[in-house]
């Protein structure tokens, strides 16, 4: 019997690569969709013929309840989320709405319809903020910087009670960051990328960013969704960390991915405050340990192949005019 999953998200970066995972594994993968005025399909218009959509939104519960209901999948992955973090201090509220309550939301109509249905809920190193600890590792305590960061430790914690509270297979999984060529244009690794390749094709001159020294810990998102898959295939229910264990500032991206394209950076980035955020998460590195002894996952894509993907995607994408 083909298994079923429902991908909350599925429009997004990780939505598309997790239902590519997911069909290779001979899924029947139902993508949840919210509905727009025109269709927001560019990461999953290949794979339109081989999925099913269906209508629904983390703000209205019997949506999911009617989905779940429809489908009986056998995995749930959460994915669904409002993912930028400075647009939190601009919507908290709403934030709150899709990030928390969501989640609630997710876990609630999975409990009426069959609570025996395994969840895969979107955690985030975001959670971290002000780090108590480096590395960090799920017991490293959370002491979030955001709206966002808020917003994800109810969304963890929240998962953590359901399993607790009603013994469901709910797992979290804590992702720290994770790119790729389809991440959305306002993110750090994508907006240098896309900026290089503008400037090596001569379609602009300057990248304007914010601050050069916080440092993140880049994976590959097609690296991260396997993680995710497999946190649903263990005997018991767990919480993982997600992480190459290796950190790079800002600017160190900004170095290698000029330096790809054969440019120099200095001459066409500036800094400018109005990318600089209220509250800054200064430095995230995770410790994957637990993820590779009980998962056996690990990072395929190390941090200049990351960058050297995205550029040249991007150089090809632009070339073509697109
Ligand atoms: P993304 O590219 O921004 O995708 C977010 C997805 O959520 C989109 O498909 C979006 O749909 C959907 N969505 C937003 N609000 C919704 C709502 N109210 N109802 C239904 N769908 C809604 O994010 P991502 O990078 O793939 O991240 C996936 C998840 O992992 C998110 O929960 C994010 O917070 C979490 N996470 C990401 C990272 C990372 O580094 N990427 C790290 C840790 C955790 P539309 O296309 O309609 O906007
Ligand atoms: N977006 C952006 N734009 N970030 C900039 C810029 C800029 O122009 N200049 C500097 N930065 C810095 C930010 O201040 C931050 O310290 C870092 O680059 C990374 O920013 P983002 O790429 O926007 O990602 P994020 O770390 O805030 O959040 C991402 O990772 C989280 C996991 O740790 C998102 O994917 C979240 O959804 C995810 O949970």
């Amino acid at each position: 019997m083909k298994k079923r999953a429902i991908i909350t998200g599925i429009t997004g970066q990780d939505g598309s690569y997790l239902a590519e995972l997911l069909l290779e594994q001979g899924y029947d993968v139902t993508g949840v969709i919210r509905r727009s005025s025109a269709p927001n399909f560019w990461r999953i218009q290949h794979l339109l013929d081989r999925i099913t959509l269906r209508p629904g939104d983390l703000l209205d519960q019997l949506s999911l309840t009617k989905i779940i209901q429809e489908v009986r999948p056998h995995e749930f992955y959460n994915l669904a989320a409002m993912s930028f973090v400075p647009a939190s201090w601009d919507q908290p509220m709403l934030t709150g709405e899709f990030n928390s309550q969501g989640v609630t939301r997710v876990l609630e109509a999975v409990r009426q319809v069959d609570p025996s249905i395994r969840i895969y809920q979107a955690s985030s190193s975001e959670m971290y903020g002000r780090v108590r600890e480096v590395p960090q590792t799920e017991l490293t305590p959370f002491y979030p910087r955001s709206p966002y960061g808020v917003s994800k430790v109810f969304g963890h914690y929240i998962t953590v009670n359901y399993r607790e509270s009603y013994n469901m297979f709910a797992v979290s999984g804590i992702l720290f960051n994770h790119e790729s060529p389809r991440r959305g244009l306002e993110f750090v690794t994508k907006k240098v990328t896309d900026g290089v390749a503008r400037i090596k094709l001569g379609l602009a001159d300057t990248l304007a960013l914010g601050n050069l020294d916080a440092k993140r810990d880049w994976g590959f998102a097609g690296d991260y969704v396997r993680a995710m898959w497999l946190m649903l295939q263990q005997d018991q229910p767990d919480d993982y960390v997600i992480a190459t264990g290796v950190t790079h500032t800002v600017q160190q991206l900004v170095q290698e991915a000029f330096g790809h394209a054969g440019l120099d950076w200095q001459k066409h980035v500036k800094t400018d405050p109005a990318f600089l955020r209220p509250a800054e998460v200064d430095l995230l590195i995770g410790d994957a340990s637990k993820a590779r002894t009980a998962l056996g996952w690990e990072p395929k894509v190390d941090f200049r192949q990351l960058v050297a993907m995205m550029v040249d995607a991007d150089v090809a994408r632009l070339s073509q005019g697109r």
